[in-house]
């Protein structure tokens, strides 16, 4: 292939990742399922190479396209330690998607049916938080670090596979008779799971990524333990319920550590990171944002569901 033939066919695939979200990010949840697979060598590897150099590039195309929706919000985020902390704190209840009213109605109306529903969503757009976390730290400064080491040992369980997270939501999702495809996910779910990865896997978005992972540790608890409540409501097991039902406690203490520990240190030594940690965060709750809208567009859909849920 020559390199004209590349540039016109990146082209034809910009414009067709721009117009077809859904299709982009079915495209981006299948490659990242492959790229990030532990493997064997192949003979396909100069496949698997071109493979990766056109989705990294659609990839970045999104990510960019995200970047231009929060940076006048971002920009005006302050670059003085405590300023920024202030600014940051504040999302927890004036960020996109905060407050939504899926998390009630979960709480206090949802039938097991839309539960389920709800978390195969969930589950099939969970990135892995532990991956991400370890991406994440890859040469970060000493006392980001050793945070992010500190809540990697946590999402491992410290050390008991019975507590690692990742598998708790695994039998969660089994106990519930879920088997979470991505073809049977709405495409905004996969988005979340691509923005992350995308942004965890790729250097030059590593500030982004930190943010992005700091607020996700400051927003979940409130929707977890909503989400906790729904499930002791309808008769679920502990089982099921534990995951939510330790991340509503224990992510109150990984906010606090994150704040301390990752964004004060690094906002210190650079207050140019500011931006980048602003952007990171806003990316990822505009993406949690459309999930529920989404969610809400399936599960209030039918004229029973609106009563109910208004
Ligand atoms: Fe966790
Ligand atoms: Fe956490």
């Amino acid at each position: 292939m020559t390199a004209l033939q590349t540039s016109e066919k990146e082209t034809d695939t910009r414009v067709y990742g721009i117009c077809d979200p859904e299709g982009l990010h079915r495209q981006l949840a299948g490659w990242n399922q492959r790229r990030l697979a532990p493997a064997a060598p192949t003979a396909a590897w100069e496949d698997h190479l071109r493979e990766d150099h056109r989705m990294q590039w659609l990839e970045g195309v999104w990510i960019e396209t995200l970047r231009g929706e929060v940076a006048a919000r971002a920009a005006a985020a302050p670059t003085d330690v405590d300023g920024f902390v202030a600014w940051f704190e504040a999302l927890k209840t004036s960020g996109p998607g905060q407050g939504d009213p899926l998390f009630d109605w979960l709480a206090r109306d949802a039938d097991v049916d839309a539960m389920k529903w709800f978390l195969s969503q969930e589950a099939a757009g969970e990135a892995g938080f532990d991956d991400l976390v370890a991406l994440s730290q890859i040469k970060a400064p000493v006392q980001a670090k050793l945070e992010l080491a500190r809540n990697y040992w946590d999402e491992m369980g410290r050390g008991s596979e019975g507590g690692m997270h990742g598998p708790m939501l695994e039998r969660a999702t089994a106990a519930l008779g879920l088997q979470p495809t991505i073809d049977d996910t709405v495409w905004e779910s996969l988005a979340l799971a691509n923005t992350l990865t995308g942004l965890a896997a790729t250097r030059r978005y590593a500030w982004h990524a930190i943010g992005a992972l700091g607020v996700v540790e400051l927003t979940a608890p409130t929707r977890v333990a909503l989400v906790a409540r729904g499930l002791k409501r309808l008769d679920q097991p502990p089982a099921v319920r534990k995951y939510f039902e330790l991340h509503a406690m224990l992510d109150l203490k990984h906010a606090d550590d994150w704040i301390a520990n990752v964004l004060r240190p690094l906002v210190s030594q650079d207050p140019s990171r500011a931006r980048f940690l602003a952007e990171g965060a806003l990316i990822r709750l505009i993406c949690g944002e459309r999930c529920f809208e989404a969610y809400r567009g399936v599960l209030w859909s039918s004229p029973a569901m609106r009563i109910a849920a208004e």
